[in-house]
C-alpha cells in the first residue's frame, strides 16, 4: 500500500507542472510549454522524501535529459516508488490554448507499473459495472459493440464511442458508423479520452483506437481506481521499437495487457488542468499566486476527489 501521506505531495507536483505549462498557453511553442512543465514537475518531485524512479517519462535516457525512464527522483530517503509522468498531455492544446491540456502522473510501489516505451499502443476501454472481460482487442469492433450494447441492455445506436481523430482509425470509424454508434472525436489527449468512459458527466460508453503507450498506462491507472476496464497492446512497427520495448523488460511484444497487467498494486493518479477542459479547469493567474484544479485518486484508500487550490508562485 502507498502511504496516504503521499497523495497531497503528488497533487502539488501536478499543480506545479500545470502552472509551468500554463505560462506558454497560446504561444505556439509546444516544446517550451512541455519543458516548462517538466522543469516544474521535476523540481517538485525532487522535494518528496522517497526513493522514486521514473518508469514512464519524457523518453528513454539517451533522448530525454530530464524525467527520463530510469531517472531516480526524490530526496533518496523513504519508500521506493515508481512514477509515471506526462508533465504536459496535449502539447498542441497548450500551444494553441485549446481545451483539455493537462498535467498528469501516476505512482505505484516498486515493480508495479508497466514501463511502456514511447511507441503506439492499441487501446480499448469501457466504464464500471460491466461483466468482467467484456471487451477484447482481438474481437472485431462490431463484436465489441454488440457485447457492450447487450450488457447495457441497449442497442448499438444508443452507444457513444470516443475516438482520436487520425487516418489510422478510418476502419474503426467506418465499423462504428455501420452500426450507427455515435462518435465523439477528439483531436488529441487520449488520457482524457479513455477516462471519459468512467466519467458520468460524459455520455461516452467506449474508447477505441491507437495512441501513445505511456498515455495508455497513465489512463489505466485512473481506470483502475474508478473501476473501468481497459485492454491494450503495444504497436511496435520496426526492430528499433521492438528493441526499445525489450530494453524496458518487455519480452512478449504481442501481449494484451489488462489493467492489472499494467498496474499491479496500489496506485495514485493525479491530473491538473492546464487549459479549461471537460474534466478540469485551466490554471488562472492571480498575480503572486495561481489557481489550479486537480483531480486525484488513491486506489487502496478509495479516494476520488476534485479540488481547486490557490498556490504561491
Ligand atoms: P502530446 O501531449 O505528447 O503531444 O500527446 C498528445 C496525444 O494526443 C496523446 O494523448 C496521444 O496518446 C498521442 O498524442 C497520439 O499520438 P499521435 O498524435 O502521433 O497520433
Amino acid at each position: 500500500m502507498i502511504d496516504p501521506k503521499f497523495l497531497n505531495k503528488f497533487v502539488r507536483v501536478c499543480e506545479r507542472a500545470a502552472f509551468g505549462a500554463s505560462k506558454f498557453r497560446g504561444k505556439n511553442d509546444k516544446i517550451a510549454a512541455d519543458q516548462s512543465a517538466v522543469d516544474e514537475m521535476r523540481s517538485e518531485l525532487n522535494k518528496i522524501d522517497m526513493k522514486g524512479k521514473v518508469v514512464i517519462g519524457e523518453g528513454e535516457m539517451d533522448e530525454a535529459p530530464m524525467l527520463f525512464i530510469g531517472e531516480e527522483i526524490g530526496t533518496g530517503r523513504g519508500e521506493e516508488l515508481e512514477i509515471a509522468v506526462d508533465p504536459l498531455e496535449g502539447t498542441n492544446f497548450a500551444a494553441k490554448n485549446l481545451p483539455n491540456a493537462i498535467s498528469v502522473l501516476a505512482v505505484g510501489e516498486k515493480g508495479t507499473l508497466l514501463s511502456a516505451p514511447d511507441t503506439y499502443m492499441e487501446k480499448i476501454a469501457v466504464g464500471a459495472g460491466l461483466p468482467k472481460n467484456i471487451i477484447d482487442l482481438d474481437n472485431s469492433v462490431e463484436r465489441n459493440i454488440k457485447l457492450l450494447a447487450d450488457a447495457k441492455n441497449t442497442k448499438p445506436d444508443k452507444l457513444t464511442a470516443c475516438v482520436l481523430k487520425r487516418p489510422r482509425h478510418d476502419k474503426i470509424v467506418s465499423s462504428l458508423k455501420s452500426m450507427s454508434v455515435k462518435i465523439n472525436f477528439i483531436q488529441d489527449g487520449d488520457v482524457t479520452g479513455v477516462i471519459s468512459v468512467v466519467d458520468p458527466k460524459t455520455s461516452i460508453d467506449i474508447y477505441l483506437g491507437i495512441g501513445g503507450g505511456p498515455e495508455g498506462v497513465l489512463a489505466a491507472a485512473a481506470l483502475d481506481c474508478l473501476g473501468g476496464q481497459m485492454q491494450t497492446r503495444l504497436v511496435l512497427n520496426n526492430s528499433n521499437e521492438v528493441n526499445r520495448a525489450k530494453k524496458l523488460g518487455i519480452t512478449d511484444i504481442k501481449k494484451k495487457y489488462n489493467i492489472d497487467d499494467m498496474v499491479k498494486g496500489d496506485v495514485i493518479f493525479c491530473a491538473s488542468g492546464v487549459t479549461d477542459g471537460d474534466m478540469l479547469r485551466g490554471v488562472k493567474d492571480k498575480g503572486d499566486s495561481f489557481e489550479v484544479s486537480s483531480f486525484f485518486l488513491h486506489k487502496s484508500q478509495k479516494v476520488y476527489k476534485k479540488n481547486t487550490s490557490i498556490v504561491k508562485k
